[in-house]
């Protein structure tokens, strides 16, 4: 997969993603991150790409030239027109569901606005998805399309060490994961519940179930009125 993000701030981008899990899938050649400084391609001598706004008020507009050309160049580097999501906090917030989803894309384009915001022009011209880490503001796309990267990188086939490692983990049937313990099997008075050391795997199995769902019931009770919604079990 080749994901490229269009950013003020290219080196913000590049030592996270060279980092870590990211790193990992990177050289091992599953995932391709660029990160595109849109400056560049200003039409203008003083490499300007804001603007203020028509009609007035505070702040400054990202234009929209700079940013078109950009991803022009970035299409034609991969010979397609790839999914382009603008990270803002007006998009529909990521949800675990979404990020598989994108993992299975060959290319995506990710903007990070500044400033104000953005030409709506621009949006309604390349946009095909805005995207929303949650319900609060930062000042920059930048680690919002970092999280995106982050979370769709792990579900690259071969990225984690093992497939449980996902298919079991928090959010991913759209439950909480199930308490987990290690070595001692005693610690500072506490103990590891006895099921985990019988060795009974339907019973340890059946076991983790209905702990994801009284966890999920006390912690998010809402994500099991979404998995009834769903129809799940
Ligand atoms: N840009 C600024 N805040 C954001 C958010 N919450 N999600 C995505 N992009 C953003």
């Amino acid at each position: 997969m080749r994901i490229d993000i269009l950013t003020l701030f290219p080196e913000m981008c590049e030592t996270v993603f060279m980092e870590s899990i990211t790193g990992r899938a990177v050289k091992a050649g599953k995932l391709e991150v660029f990160a595109h400084n849109f400056r560049d391609f200003s039409d203008n001598r003083h490499r300007t790409v804001d603007d203020t706004p028509y009609g007035g008020g505070a702040g400054m507009l990202l234009r929209a030239q700079p940013i078109y050309d950009c991803f022009v160049h970035v299409c034609e580097q991969i010979g397609k027109r790839p999914h382009m999501i603008y990270m803002s906090p007006q998009g529909k917030t990521l949800t675990q569901r979404r990020v598989r989803e994108l993992s299975q894309l060959e290319n995506i384009v990710i903007l990070c606005g500044h400033y104000e915001g953005v030409d709506e022009r621009l949006i309604e011209k390349i946009v095909d998805e805005e995207v929303s880490i949650g319900d609060y503001v930062l000042t920059g796309g930048e680690l919002p399309a970092l999280v995106l990267t982050d979370a769709v990188a792990r579900m690259l086939p071969g990225v984690l060490a093992s497939e449980d490692a996902f298919v079991e983990e928090s959010h991913y049937g759209g439950l909480l994961e199930y308490p987990q313990y290690t070595k001692p099997a005693e610690w500072m008075g506490r103990t590891v519940p006895e099921v985990l050391l019988s060795g009974h795997h339907a019973n340890i199995a059946a076991w983790r179930h209905k702990q994801a769902l009284l966890r999920t019931r006390e912690k998010r009770p809402d994500l099991l009125a979404k998995r009834e919604e769903n129809g799940d079990e």
